[in-house]
């Protein structure tokens, strides 16, 4: 990585202004910059937008799904045609949403967003697609939680441009259809297994599996996300945040924010010790695990005995949907191969124990011979 990445880049003005009130560690005391205008305090309130890439080149990592998009992309403009729907799946954090942000500057057009909770009746679903315009996007996160009704309006509408509606009810109703401008449908779901057949096989234009990033990568996502925030980081600094990212460029922009924070209060430079005390403060440990993770593992280890414990079980131990777990906990559990999904519920791994300081239970050690 180049170690330009890691010097502060504000515009010579900024840096004047900057300079009055910066401590050694590049963070300015808000307080103390009177020249600091609402503008910018509110740009913080808003930060994770302002951390999220603009263009295709900003954007580090997912390089198969990048290049995908760019072939699938450029032929639609040559053809002057939007591109066919795109279907975007992976766990939380991993920027779903920011590649469809992306897809929808690149084809310089506008996109609607909506989610599948928020359709809750085929009227809602009618409203939205009938206010596109040609060439928009309309993006559905959580597509999973479409309900079936409104479904069965999509189909049609994706394949053929037109919206089935029904009017008025028993022996009088009647089915209208409408027309539909040209438009892309991308949708995101953390939850691809929960999806018809028939929806996912009506995404023409690709779907796509976001994939955990590596540490390199979460490296340069930091080190990008710090020259934004004008924080000085050092390389060390940069990889303990990597480190303890779950790999995730949402959890590490969270965790560079908290370490500013903390380097803000404390007056000091934003250095490799003073991220380990910030993030240990937040209770994340050397792997990423937070307390609710350590909690899930070692209730399995000692109270299900290493498992197979049912997911509806460890839900109500835990007193945690099981949404949460199977979202949130699990998809970076299961890639630190901490814990095991079985047809009999969710183990404990060795691993885990080991890291845990857990006593590896007794059907566990069994299963080794
Ligand atoms: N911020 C969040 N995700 C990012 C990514 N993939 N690349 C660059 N910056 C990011």
């Amino acid at each position: 990585m180049s170690s330009d990445i890691f010097m502060k880049n504000a515009s010579p003005t900024k840096e004047k202004t900057a300079a009055k009130t910066k401590g050694k560690n590049g963070l300015e005391n808000p307080k103390e910059n009177p020249e600091r205008n609402l503008e910018e305090n509110l740009k913080d309130t808003f930060l994770d937008q302002t951390l999220r890439p603009s263009r295709f080149e900003e954007y580090i990592g997912q390089t198969a799904i990048k290049n995908n998009l760019k072939i699938l992309l450029q032929a639609a403009k040559e053809r002057d045609h939007p591109p066919e729907h795109i279907l975007f799946y992976g766990p939380a954090g991993l920027g779903k949403t920011t590649l469809a942000h992306l897809i929808a500057k690149e084809m310089n057009t506008q996109m609607k967003v909506t989610s599948g909770p928020a359709i809750e009746k085929v009227g809602d679903l009618a409203s939205v697609i009938t206010n596109l315009n040609a060439g928009d996007i309309l993006f559905i996160d959580e597509i999973h939680r479409l309900n079936r009704a409104v479904e069965e309006v999509l189909y049609p509408a994706m394949e053929s441009g037109v919206l089935d509606i029904i009017i008025g009810k028993g022996p009088s109703a009647r089915t209208i259809q409408l027309e539909l401008p040209p438009f892309t449908l991308i949708a995101a779901t953390t939850r691809i297994a929960m999806l018809s057949s028939p929806l996912r096989s009506r995404f023409s234009g690709g779907v796509f599996r976001l994939e955990f990033y590596s540490e390199e990568e979460i490296e340069k996502i930091v080190a990008r996300s710090a020259k934004i925030l004008e924080a000085e980081i050092d390389k060390g600094a940069a990889k303990e945040i990597a480190k303890r990212s779950r790999f995730t460029p949402r959890t590490a922009n969270y965790l560079l924010k908290r370490a500013r924070d903390f380097a803000q209060v404390k007056r000091t430079a934003l250095t490799e010790q003073i991220v380990e005390n910030a993030l240990d403060l937040l209770g994340v440990d050397s792997m990423g695990l937070m307390p609710s993770d350590r909690h899930l593992l070692i209730s399995i280890a000692e109270k299900f005995q290493g498992g197979p414990v049912g997911l509806n079980t460890l839900s109500a131990a835990l007193s945690e949907e099981e949404s949460t777990i199977e979202e949130v906990h699990e998809p970076y559990l299961i890639r630190l191969g901490f814990l095991e999904r079985t047809s009999r519920g969710r183990v404990i791994t060795e691993k885990a124990c080991k890291h845990l300081g857990v006593a590896t239970p007794a059907s566990l050690s069994e299963k080794l011979f």
